[in-house]
């Protein structure tokens, strides 16, 4: 399997299991048929609401005994209503107590917006607070105390640019070692990943299949879909695998991780087995030439007039 690498020396699977939108029995029973089927990294988030089963999947995974905590690379993320130095350190607590877990192996500040404590989704712009109120640094200061404190072992970002990268790496201790952002052949997001590669930050690729089970308020009308994108189509032939192998090999291929969801055994197993195909450099190529820097995840629900948030990706 195909790992990501740490600067200690850690290592991941490059290929995660996603779970947002996965829920109840069916998260629970995912993630077991998950590490049944060899998946090693799992990836999860306070705002998902499934920590709970999941630390109850992990708990029956372990009373098994074939696989420790130690096989597995645990992720979660901190949301966006605790973004307040005071709050950082016990949300990471509460996700450690739902997954049953002393440590988390990479924790995440979700998004660079910030929220009143509890609010999950904003409704008015009072629900916001602004990054000069709190800022990420502010809050990534708490991520390293709890690096420090062995509560997790790694820590990084999530749906930052590379604007925010560097204003936070100039003031940072630790750099962010993930940024995990939407990425596929539809946003290849070169100039970040380029940013990230020459400062060792690890690239990990959400919504790697078009996350077509989002809701539908999410979605913009006619979006595409990029299991029907023709190149793929055919790369997926000339090679005798499927649509998503090729979307998923793609970002093997590139050195960065992904984390497709899935709770279906037969979707896990063959996106897993993606990591080990080899795409040629004429499928790079033309995968390559599929850019259109479109989002799936276009963030404007973060934008609500008078929240004071504007074009969070900074582009
Ligand atoms: N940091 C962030 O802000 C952020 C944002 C979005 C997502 N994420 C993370 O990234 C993960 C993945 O992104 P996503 O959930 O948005 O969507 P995604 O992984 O792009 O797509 C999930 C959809 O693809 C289907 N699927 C999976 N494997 C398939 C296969 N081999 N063939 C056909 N269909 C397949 C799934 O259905 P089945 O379940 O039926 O297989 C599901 O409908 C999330 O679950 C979450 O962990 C993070």
């Amino acid at each position: 399997m195909k790992t990501i690498k740490f600067k200690n020396g850690d290592q991941a699977h490059a290929i995660g299991l996603g779970t947002w939108k996965a829920t109840g029995e069916t998260v629970k029973q995912a993630v077991k048929d998950a590490v049944n089927a060899g998946y090693r990294h799992i990836d999860t988030a306070a705002v998902y609401q499934n920590e709970n089963e999941i630390g109850e999947a992990l708990q029956e995974i372990f009373a098994e005994g074939n696989v420790k905590r130690e096989d597995l690379f645990i992720t979660s993320k901190l949301w966006n209503d605790a973004h307040a130095s005071e709050d950082v350190l016990p949300a990471l607590s509460e996700s450690l107590d739902k997954l049953q877990l002393d440590y988390l192996d990479l924790y995440l500040i979700h998004w660079p917006v910030a929220f009143q404590k509890g609010i999950g989704f904003p409704s008015k712009p009072e629900d916001y607070r602004s990054l000069n109120e709190v800022p990420l640094i502010t809050t990534w200061q708490e991520m390293e105390k709890a690096h420090a404190k062995g509560l997790t072992r790694h820590i990084g970002v999530s749906n930052f640019s590379q604007k925010k990268l560097e204003d936070l790496n100039s003031k940072a201790e630790i750099i962010p070692e993930v940024n995990q952002v939407e990425l596929h052949p539809l946003l290849q997001q070169n100039a970040l990943k380029e940013y990230c590669d020459k400062n060792g930050i690890i690239l990990t690729a959400y919504s790697p299949l078009g996350s077509g089970d989002r809701p539908d308020a999410m979605k913009a009308d006619n979006e595409p879909n990029l299991f029907d994108i023709p190149t793929i189509g055919q790369i997926a032939e000339k090679h005798g695998i499927s649509p998503a192998q090729v979307l998923i090999g793609w970002h093997a291929a590139r050195g960065s991780s992904a984390i497709p969801k899935s709770t279906n055994p037969v979707h896990m197993r063959s996106n897993l087995e993606a990591a080990e195909i080899a795409l040629d450099k004429t499928d790079m190529a033309d995968i390559a030439a599929l850019d259109k820097h479109f989002r799936f995840i276009d963030g404007k629900f973060f934008e609500m007039p008078g929240s004071g948030y504007q074009n969070i990706y900074d582009e």
